[in-house]
């Protein structure tokens, strides 16, 4: 660095701790050497979450919260705007992309056991990140004024009229009307772009931090900060500048070309990303004639609609499925086992997952389909099961036959 940048490097260290965050952050943070690709998906996370926002913010500009005028400016973006049609589908794409990011995130995280001690804090944070996701993706769907907002929005308020006593009082209040209205909308929109994506940022953070006072988790499920070396540094760590940087790159390019060819070849995936019904205005008078929510959110619909009424109220399948996203919370006390990760689990461990991912696979594939009796019960025993996971993963330790633990990372 030439003497004058160093001199302006000089005068802003001397004022803000630059070098001290850069230092701390990036080049003096050691992470294992043993990384594999499950550990893009966090950086992508973060990539995903600046796509959101900065094309979210485009949007804006020519968006109008306004039931009159909302999904005619959606179609005006498409047609009329520069490049309107490229930003609206990289913020409809990207919305699909940070849940699947987010979703192997989770994974790589339930592989290991990242959420043990002592990143429980990471796993909590991250478990809030993933309920404001849900809010904000929620909010964002009625903003297009489409049949599927209209009516997706109609059936999730009318889910907190289910609760006794206050019920009705509480979906009037979220909804600002009798029925999801003008109103709705603004309020929505005013939740869609600035207070959950703060929300969202500030949690981001709080993950991050909590992640560099404890360091990362690794394949081996091994604390690289119990062997450091006589110059205090982990022995089997890195710096994660330039090292981890640089192959962060690789996850960038690999996950680029799979959401441009999205973006170009496929942005409403079949009805998956932007469903059918949703390129018709919202009509308050015409229901759908099938209401799904888009395919994030489509194993906990499954479960809500598994669980049978009592006396003609929804309340239990509401119960159920909020509990299917309040357990996770509890994940780092449930689950027992000594041993972090999969690679030194047995067998037992290994098949509960396996069981595990095909289960949520399975309800999110039923959640899309019109409940006949024979899916229902189907959904039914894959709801038994995602509860009965937590619960094993408290009882197997007790018998499970695990592989001794090496004491440095491999490879
Ligand atoms: C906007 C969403 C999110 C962002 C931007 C994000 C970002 C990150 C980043 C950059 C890392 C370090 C790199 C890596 O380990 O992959 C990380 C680690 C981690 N995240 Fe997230 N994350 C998000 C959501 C979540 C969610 C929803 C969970 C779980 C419920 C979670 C749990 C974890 C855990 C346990 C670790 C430590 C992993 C380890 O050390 O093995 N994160 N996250």
């Amino acid at each position: 660095m030439n003497d004058k940048l160093m001199q302006l490097l000089g005068w802003v260290d001397a004022r803000f701790p630059l070098t001290k965050m850069w230092k701390e952050h990036l080049s003096e943070y050691y992470a294992p050497k043993n990384f594999n690709f499950w550990y893009f998906f966090g950086s992508l996370a973060l990539l995903v979450l600046v796509i959101q926002i900065v094309s979210g913010i485009l949007l804006t500009m020519s968006y109008k919260p306004d039931g009159v005028l909302a999904f005619g400016s959606v179609e005006y973006i498409m047609r009329d705007v520069d490049w309107g049609w490229l930003i609206r589908y990289m913020h409809s794409t990207g919305a699909s992309a940070f849940f699947a990011v987010v979703y192997l995130h989770m994974f790589r995280g339930l592989m290991y056991g990242s959420y043990k001690a002592p990143r429980e804090l990471i796993w909590i944070f991250g478990c809030l990140i993933y309920l404001a996701l849900m809010a904000e993706a929620f909010f964002g769907y009625l903003l297009p004024w489409g049949q599927m907002s209209y009516w997706g929005a109609q059936v999730i308020v009318n889910l907190f009229a289910t609760v006794p006593f206050v019920g009705t009082e509480l979906a009037e209040w979220i909804r600002g009307d009798y029925v999801v209205s003008d109103a709705t909308l603004n309020r929505f929109f005013a939740f869609h772009v600035i207070a959950l994506p703060l929300v969202l940022v500030g949690l981001v953070a709080a993950h991050i931090i909590a992640l560099h006072e404890v360091g990362s988790n690794n394949p081996d499920g091994v604390e690289i900060k119990k062997n450091k070396g006589p110059d205090g540094k982990p022995l089997d760590g890195i710096p994660f500048h330039p090292y981890y940087t640089v192959k962060d790159i690789v996850g960038v390019i690999g996950f680029l070309i799979i959401f441009c060819a999205i973006l170009f070849f496929a942005p409403e995936m079949g009805g998956f990303f932007i469903e059918h019904p949703n390129f018709e205005p919202a009509n308050p008078l015409k229901t759908p004639e099938h209401i799904a929510p888009v395919w994030y959110f489509t194993p906990f619909y499954a479960m809500l609609r598994a669980v049978p009424s009592i006396a003609g109220s929804a309340f239990p399948g509401v119960v159920v499925m909020g509990a299917a996203t309040i357990i996770l919370f509890f994940l780092p006390w449930l689950d027992r086992s000594p041993v972090k990760s999969i690679r030194y689990r047995g067998l037992c461990y290994k098949v509960l997952l396996a069981l595990f991912v095909v289960d949520f696979i399975l309800l999110g594939y039923l959640g899309v389909k019109p409940a006949t009796p024979i899916l229902t019960l189907i959904a039914q025993i894959g709801t038994i099961y995602y509860f009965a996971f937590f619960f094993l993963l408290a009882i197997i330790p007790k018998f499970e036959k695990t592989k001794p633990v090496p004491e440095r990372v491999t490879g």
